[in-house]
C-alpha cells in the first residue's frame, strides 16, 4: 500500500477543480510560489481553473516563478506543438504572469548545455508544488520505464509506446513526432516539496494501479513518487482509478 493521498473525482471537471484548489490554497499563502508545471492533455482544465481564478483576482502570478517538466529536442521554439507554444497557450498569456518567470528546458541545440544549464537553475530554487501528468507506460515527465531515478535533469530518446501516444498532436503521424526530449529527472522531481499527479481515462488505469502499489519499480518511473518524503496528491477521475 502507497502513503500517497488518493483523490477519485466523478470527472475530469471534478479532478481539474481539485488540483486548482490546491494551487489556489498555495497561492493564498505563497504569493510568490516556485510552481513545476507540466503539458499534456491532462493539464488543461486545471489550467482553465486557474485562468478563471486569475481573472476573478482570487490568485495572481505576479510574483510566481514556473519551472517546467520537459520539452521536445530540436523542435523550433515557436512551433505550435513545442511545449513552449503550449504553456503560452493554455496558460501563461492568460495570466498576470511576467512571461520573463517562466522557464523551460531549452530543446533546440547543444543538450548536454542545455541540461546543464536548467539543473543550474532548479539548484538554486525550491518547487513549492511540482504538477505531473503519467503517461500510459507510468512515465513523468519524459522519464521513461528504466530511467534510474537518482539522474537529474537529462536527454532521453522517447519509446515507440510515447511517440505513439503523441502522434495525435502530429496529425496521427509518428514520423512527425521528435524522437528526443529533455526532461527534468526523477531527482529533480523528488526534490519539490509537494507533487500533485492528475490521470483521467481508462488507460492510464493500469499504471495508477502500478503506482498505488507502492512497490518501488523502476520499469513504472511513477513509482517512484512513494518515494518521495513530502506530500504527494494522486487525483483521478472513475476511469483512471477503475483498476484500484
Ligand atoms: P497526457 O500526457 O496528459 O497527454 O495524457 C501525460 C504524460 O504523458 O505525461
Amino acid at each position: 500500500m502507497s502513503k500517497i493521498n488518493l483523490i477519485v473525482t466523478e470527472n475530469y471537471e471534478e479532478m481539474s477543480k481539485k488540483a486548482a484548489a490546491l494551487f489556489e490554497e498555495l497561492l493564498k499563502k505563497k504569493p510568490n510560489a516556485n510552481l513545476g508545471l507540466a503539458t499534456g492533455s491532462t493539464p488543461i482544465g486545471l489550467y482553465k481553473e486557474l485562468i478563471k481564478l486569475n481573472k476573478a483576482n482570487e490568485i495572481s502570478f505576479k510574483d510566481v516563478k514556473t519551472y517546467n517538466l520537459d520539452e521536445y529536442c530540436d523542435l523550433p521554439k515557436q512551433h505550435e506543438q513545442s511545449y513552449y507554444t503550449f504553456m503560452n497557450e493554455n496558460l501563461f498569456k492568460h495570466i498576470d504572469i511576467n512571461i520573463n518567470n517562466t522557464h523551460l528546458p531549452k530543446g533546440e541545440g547543444d543538450s548536454k548545455i542545455n541540461a546543464k544549464n536548467y539543473e543550474d537553475i532548479l539548484k538554486n530554487i525550491k518547487i513549492d508544488i511540482q504538477l505531473l501528468g503519467i503517461g500510459s507506460n507510468g512515465h513523468i515527465g519524459f522519464n521513461e520505464p528504466g530511467t534510474d531515478f537518482d539522474i537529474g535533469v537529462h536527454e532521453v530518446q522517447l519509446t515507440d509506446n510515447t511517440i505513439k501516444d503523441n502522434a495525435r498532436f502530429f496529425e496521427n503521424d509518428i514520423n512527425k513526432v521528435p524522437k528526443k526530449a529533455i526532461t527534468m529527472g526523477i531527482k529533480n522531481i523528488l526534490d519539490v516539496e509537494t507533487i500533485i499527479l492528475v490521470a483521467n481515462g481508462v488507460n492510464k488505469a493500469e499504471a495508477i494501479k502500478k503506482v498505488m502499489s507502492g512497490k518501488i519499480d523502476k520499469n513504472v518511473p511513477a513509482s517512484a513518487l512513494n518515494l518521495h518524503k513530502g506530500k504527494v496528491y494522486v487525483i483521478v477521475d472513475k476511469e483512471a482509478a477503475s483498476k484500484l
